[in-house]
């Protein structure tokens, strides 16, 4: 063998060793991340007899169509519940104002606080969470009565809210 020969006998034994040597070293980090990931605890023999442990007793198959018609269901049954919120649930003060407070407010009738800075200064007095809780649940002062949520029950409180908000704001 010529000299050459060797040298390149010595690379590439060497070179077989480092590739070895890599190979084992992907193979336990390979082991490791398996073993870290916890995969090797799902074997499907005992996921399958577990499933068929818990698996309900019956159940009630109503086919595809019925399973339509429940939908549906469940929507007209969502779709009446938002109906049955005032205004579609609209956080809208000017709005709620206008069709419900507006009534009473507008006019001062039945001794509501009458659309003026000057009505409105002794109330916005007492802060803005009384007066809140006063339109919600209603109110009983020394000029008349504040029906709660100003006869509307259909009225979130929240939406009870942005309308004190939006009076507060008109009349200051
Ligand atoms: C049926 C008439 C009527 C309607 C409708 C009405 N109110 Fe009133 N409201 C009154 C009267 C009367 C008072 C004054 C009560 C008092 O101080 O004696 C009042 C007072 C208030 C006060 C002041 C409460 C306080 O603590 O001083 C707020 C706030 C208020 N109303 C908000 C509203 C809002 C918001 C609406 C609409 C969602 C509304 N009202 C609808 C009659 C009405």
């Amino acid at each position: 063998m010529q000299k050459h020969d060797l040298v390149f006998m010595k690379h590439f034994a060497q070179l077989i060793a480092a590739l070895a040597v890599l190979t084992v070293i992907l193979i336990i980090g390979a082991w490791v991340i398996y073993d870290r990931l916890g995969l090797h605890d799902e074997n499907p023999v005992r996921v399958a007899e577990t499933n068929a442990r818990i698996a309900p007793v019956a159940g009630v198959f109503a086919g595809e169509t019925g399973r339509s018609a429940m939908l549906a269901a469940q929507e007209a049954a969502r779709a009446a519940a938002a109906a049955r919120v005032a205004f579609e649930g609209a956080l809208d003060g000017a709005l709620i104002y206008d069709r419900v407070c507006a009534a009473c407010h507008l006019t001062g009738a039945g001794g509501a606080p009458a659309p003026t800075a000057a009505a409105w200064a002794p109330r916005k007095a007492k802060g803005l969470e009384t007066l809140v809780a006063n339109a919600i649940n209603g109110f009983r002062g020394d000029a008349g009565l504040m029906p709660a949520k100003g006869g509307r029950p259909d009225l979130t409180d929240e939406q009870v809210r942005v309308t004190v908000e939006y009076m507060l704001d008109k009349y200051k």
